[in-house]
């Protein structure tokens, strides 16, 4: 069999964050990649790769074929998850998108509130949209681990449902963070807060956001 590729540090983050032996769903999977390497590597027991685009999900079909996953993940055109039933995926990954779009398909799918699924997000922007919308519904997050890939920072959510809503101050909504651990924590602190105080030219508020967070975390 055809050896198994290795996953890029952004993939290799929300890969941690899986169950052993949990069924998953990668929603806006593009190449398969994430599913097939899970499958394959023996983490995952199923993989259902969806994309709302038939050009992605042919070339995820091609990575199924050629890493002989295709007993073990399925493909699915569909927006989001409203082509998967609740059964069908304990963990369920939307990864490398936009804070917006992962926010659009967290609301179109009520059956996520239940305490035994797991959502691993890794939005590509606006993460505080996803933070918010998170805890004003009912989730929390569980984890929040950040990596350097090809010198850019990326940040992963492991969240799930507990039936609290509330919503976060605002230092956590722009951080998700508790405390500043390691090096890659530094280097998303200091993203975000390089991006707040871009805006503030626009609006003064994200300044003092900035300064919130540079008082908890950065001095
Ligand atoms: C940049 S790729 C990310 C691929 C992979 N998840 C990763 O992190 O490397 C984004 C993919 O999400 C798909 N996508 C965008 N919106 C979607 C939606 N509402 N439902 C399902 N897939 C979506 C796109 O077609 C695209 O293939």
């Amino acid at each position: 069999m055809r050896p198994l590729f290795t996953l890029n540090n952004r993939l290799s983050l929300c890969a941690e964050m899986v169950r052993k032996g949990a069924k998953i769903a990668d929603i806006g999977t593009d190449h398969a990649y994430l599913p097939v390497w899970l499958v394959r590597a023996g983490f995952a027991s199923f993989a259902l790769a969806c994309d709302i685009k038939a050009e992605p999900l042919m070339q995820g079909e091609l990575t199924i074929k050629k890493y002989h996953a295709e007993d073990l993940v399925e493909t699915r055109l569909c927006d989001g998850l409203n082509a998967v039933n609740p059964e069908e995926a304990d963990d369920i990954i939307i990864a490398g998108m936009g804070g917006e779009t992962i926010v659009h398909i967290l609301s179109d799918a009520n059956w996520l509130k239940d305490k035994s699924k797991n959502l691993i997000l890794q939005p590509m922007s606006k993460h505080e949209l996803v933070i918010n919308y998170l805890y004003k519904n009912g989730f929390e997050l569980k984890e929040h681990k950040c990596t350097t890939c090809d010198g850019k920072i990326y940040t992963a959510f492991l969240a799930s449902y507990t039936g609290n809503t509330k919503t976060p101050d605002e230092v956590f909504t722009y951080t998700g963070l508790l405390k500043n651990d390691d090096e890659n924590d530094l280097r998303f602190l200091n993203s975000t807060v390089n991006h707040l105080e871009k805006k503030s030219n626009a609006n003064p508020h994200f300044g003092e956001i900035a300064d919130k967070i540079k008082a908890r975390f950065l001095l």
